[in-house]
């Protein structure tokens, strides 16, 4: 049977069944002789991908310029709003709408939450949510997803600690809820207080078979995990700057903590200082693995979404 992709929006992980992320991880293993530049391809040729970046990105945003380029397509856009003309009081709306008239697909990433929702709805061409503020982050969710099934070799039957800012760190929100569409899923959430998992998500969870537990120390479960998420405590998101210093460093992984034990370290970066710089060159570190594999999953996300919605 030919499998077909439904989707002609990635705006949040909820709208995705696990046939459908499926779908992504196996085209993206197909892509990565491409992605590793062992083959080319001229896949997306004469095709024009649309980057609104109103918030920093360093990763998200490189690596769909690279999964673009790595298919022989362009990209056009800005990496900030103050060298767009939303600086000059130009709409969003407004804004889009030139995008679209310009590419084929857009990739928006903005500090509130429905902005890529809202872009949607407006436009006719395919628009992926590369992060709305502290909303959801889904095409990291599939990434992470394509990093644990490499490394691991299933999503079944899996352990994980997502540890930090879990208030508000929009790639835990997608990943906890992408983790529903799963078997036997254990989810500790490690944060201080302050940073607990939003309601809104521990609803999701508890309309589901996963089994999570909120805790404050990694220390208690640390044996028990396949898989140490780290996230940074999102320091932009608060109002006052005395309750991110309060919080800040409440956990950092270190060599010593890992030594002996059977699991991996994640991250979606960029770190500040919540995994220790002696992790990096142990058989721990899958966080610079996870950032590389952002290309073949974001190519695998432009072939769908491109070839399926020609303009
Ligand atoms: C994350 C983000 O922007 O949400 N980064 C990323 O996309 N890899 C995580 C973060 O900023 O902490």
């Amino acid at each position: 049977m030919v499998k077909i992709f439904k989707l002609k929006n990635i705006i949040s992980i909820k709208d995705f069944e696990r046939e459908d992320i499926e779908y992504i991880l196996d085209e993206a293993s197909k892509l990565e002789d491409i992605a590793q530049s062992k083959a080319i391809s001229d896949e997306l040729k004469g095709k024009v991908l649309g980057l609104m970046f109103f918030e920093p990105s360093t990763r998200t945003r490189i690596s769909f310029e690279t999964a673009m380029k790595r298919f022989n397509g362009q990209c056009i856009g800005f990496a900030s709003s103050d060298s767009s003309s939303v600086s000059k009081g130009e709409s969003i709306a407004d804004t889009a709408k030139m995008f679209e008239a310009y590419s084929d697909a857009l990739v928006i990433r903005h500090e509130l939450e429905g902005v890529s929702k809202f872009i949607s709805d407006l436009v006719d061409v395919p628009v992926i949510n590369a992060g709305d503020g502290a909303g959801q982050h889904p095409t990291q969710t599939l990434l992470d997803l394509y990093t644990i099934r490499d490394e691991i070799g299933s999503i079944d039957n899996l352990n994980i600690a997502l540890i930090g800012d879990l208030k508000f760190g929009r790639t835990v929100h997608s990943l906890a809820q992408s983790l529903t569409l799963f078997n036997n899923i254990k989810i500790y959430l490690v944060s201080p207080p302050e940073l607990r998992m939003p309601q809104e998500i521990l609803h999701d969870l508890n309309k589901t078979n996963v089994e999570y537990v909120e805790v404050d120390n990694i220390e208690d479960i640390i044996d028990d995990v396949d898989v140490l998420y780290v996230t940074r405590i999102q320091k932009e998101r608060f109002v006052d700057i005395d309750d991110y210093l309060k919080i800040k460093g409440a956990y950092i992984i270190n060599k010593k903590m890992l030594e002996g034990k059977d699991l991996i370290v994640m991250h979606p970066l960029p770190r500040i200082d919540e995994i220790a710089g002696d992790v990096d060159d142990t058989k721990y570190n899958k966080y610079f693995k996870q950032a590389a594999n952002a290309v073949p999953v974001r190519m695998a996300i432009l072939k769908t979404l491109i070839k399926n919605n020609p303009k």
